[in-house]
């Protein structure tokens, strides 16, 4: 199977065309349909998200938990970051996409909020600087290819400070290839590619212009494998996990100390 391609072009069109549905795709939160009600919908689930990821680490791993510095990586417009705020002195958020980045400011001054930098991310995370009591990330790797990601999933690890709890969220299988153990056949794939695109240009060509396209939202599948080794060389001795399914896309939800 090819690697999947990058798409950070397209969250820079996410968040430059529909930040909000970028961030949860439910019609709710489309732009043209947007109302004051759903966004607050939208920012209540991530206080409640990030309520239950605290009383998790506070039951499963360490009940005095109460970080200091803090990090979302893949912080879209916010949602997470503003409940993290209240909860630590400092919180950066970090994102691919300065568009996205843009509408997670306007959030934070909205709120008034000091305590929150926000960070353009790269392959090498140079704008990190220092360690993190918490790095936590929920629905950003499945939109990376998993080559990139995982890099990217090491480079966090080593982000973290001694003792700092990380809590990454990960994309590891797909109901619909049930038959193989929920992972995509390596043929399937490029050829379900292969026949999108050329529809695609088919159209294009028939109505005789650029047909306008959504951006793209890829939902990779990660090797826990891979993932597990890495935490093994970085020392964590247990991780605790939830299980998510997303429509059939199954996730889970990894919690480590680091020692
Ligand atoms: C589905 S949104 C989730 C946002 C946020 N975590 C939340 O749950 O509210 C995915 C976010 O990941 C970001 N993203 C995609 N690729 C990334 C990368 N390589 N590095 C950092 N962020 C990335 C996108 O720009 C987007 O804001």
């Amino acid at each position: 199977m090819s690697p999947a391609r990058s798409t950070d072009d397209h969250w820079e069109r996410w968040g430059r065309e529909d930040p909000y549905y970028g961030v949860y795709a439910h019609d709710s939160m489309r732009r043209e349909r947007l109302t004051a009600d759903a966004l607050d919908h939208f920012f209540a689930s991530g206080q409640t998200h990030i309520e239950g990821v605290f009383a998790y680490v506070r039951r499963y791993i360490d009940p005095a938990f109460s970080p200091r510095r803090g990090l979302d990586f893949g912080c879209g417009t916010g949602r997470l970051v503003i409940p993290m705020a209240g909860l630590m002195d400092e919180v950066a958020g970090m994102d691919i996409s300065s568009s996205m980045l843009d509408e997670a400011r306007r959030n934070i001054d909205a709120r008034d909020l000091h305590n929150v930098h926000l960070l353009k991310s790269d392959d090498a995370l140079s704008q990190l600087s220092g360690s993190y009591d918490f790095i936590h990330s929920y629905i950003v790797f499945q939109h990376i290819p998993p080559e990139r990601g995982q890099v990217l999933f090491q480079r966090l690890v080593k982000h973290l400070a001694p003792g700092g709890v990380g809590a990454l969220h990960i994309l590891f299988g797909k109901t619909f290839h049930a038959a193989n153990f929920g992972q995509t056949p390596s043929s399937f794939h490029d050829r379900i590619l292969a026949v999108k695109r050329g529809v695609h240009r088919l159209l294009m060509r028939l109505m005789g212009r650029k047909a306008a396209t959504e951006p793209e939202m890829q939902m990779n599948i990660y090797d826990l494998n891979t993932l597990f080794f890495m935490l093994k060389t970085a020392g964590v001795g247990e991780i605790h996990t939830t299980f998510e399914d997303h429509g059939g896309e199954w996730s889970a939800f990894l919690f480590f100390r680091k020692p």
